[in-house]
């Protein structure tokens, strides 16, 4: 299978179908009870999708694993369903996981080296633009819009509490011990296990480059930043952040 090319909307670097089917998305109308899960690509939707579909099932796994991720819940990008969750990643873990996934999913363009991706990400011109804009973006759209603004970082250490979040933002009120089962279910290891939600269903996907369920950790960018490339995203950060409230836990 040929990587796909890619095109441009609205200035921003997409897959070739993506950018073919835009206005359909554009036009889509939800339905009252639609939920939303956004974010950008590798900050942890498939993680949401599990959890707002394990807590929608009220915890039956023999629901949830009907089907794969992709399937269950198809992908799409529209403001407008009442129910709108945003997930964001820090910027380090995000770039490097993006990097693995354009090497591993044969639809998408070829990542190039790891020095020039790095750059072409911290420019916004890699595939679906800008990871600032992005984050940025829907920060602000949250005083406007319902909007369920999470941290992958804050799942990642506090899943309970987080996914306790989406229960109430969902008006769902599942009993402690559901609530457990949810916790375990959407767990890294039981996710990487699942094959309704590893995506190695997906022809698109050779696991062998790297698994999709790949580390799932905080700080995994320690392993691939140089220090220079550190200093560069860090000055990168300070000047691009300087304009927002919003702010990730800089403890990696
Ligand atoms: P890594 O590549 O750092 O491992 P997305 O679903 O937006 O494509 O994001 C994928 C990233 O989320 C991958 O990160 C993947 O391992 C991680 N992820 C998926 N499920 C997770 C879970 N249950 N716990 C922690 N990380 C998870």
């Amino acid at each position: 299978m040929n990587r796909e090319e890619v095109s441009q909307v609205r200035g921003v670097v997409l897959q070739k179908s993506t950018c073919e089917y835009w206005n359909k998305i554009w036009d889509f109308q939800a339905k009252p009870d639609d939920v939303l899960i956004s974010s950008y690509p590798k900050a942890g939707t498939t993680w949401l999708q599990e959890i707002v579909d394990m807590i929608q099932n009220d915890g039956d796994i023999e629901k949830t694993r009907r089907a794969p991720t992709d399937i269950r819940m198809p992908f799409l990008e529209r403001i407008n369903p009442p129910y709108i969750i945003y997930v964001a990643r820090n910027i380090k873990d995000n770039i490097v996981s993006f990097f693995h996934f354009q090497r591993m999913n044969k639809g998408l363009p070829d990542p190039g080296s790891w020095e020039e991706y790095f750059e072409t990400f911290l420019e916004g011109k890699g595939l679906w633009g800008s990871w600032y804009d992005h984050v940025k973006g829907w920060w602000e759209a949250k005083d406007i819009y319902p909007i369920l603004y999470l941290f992958y970082e804050d799942i990642k250490k506090h899943p309970r509490r987080e996914i306790e979040k989406v229960m109430e933002f969902l008006g769902k009120n599942l009993d402690e011990k559901v609530l457990d089962k949810i916790v375990y279910y959407t767990s890294f290891n039981v996710m990487k296990n699942n094959p309704m939600s590893n995506y190695t269903l997906s022809s698109l996907m050779n696991q062998s480059v790297s698994p999709f369920m790949r580390k799932g950790v905080i700080g995994d960018w320690k392993n691939y930043f140089t220090v220079a490339q550190n200093e560069r995203c860090n000055e990168d950060y300070r000047e691009k952040m300087d304009d927002t409230t919003l702010s990730f836990s800089m403890e990696y």
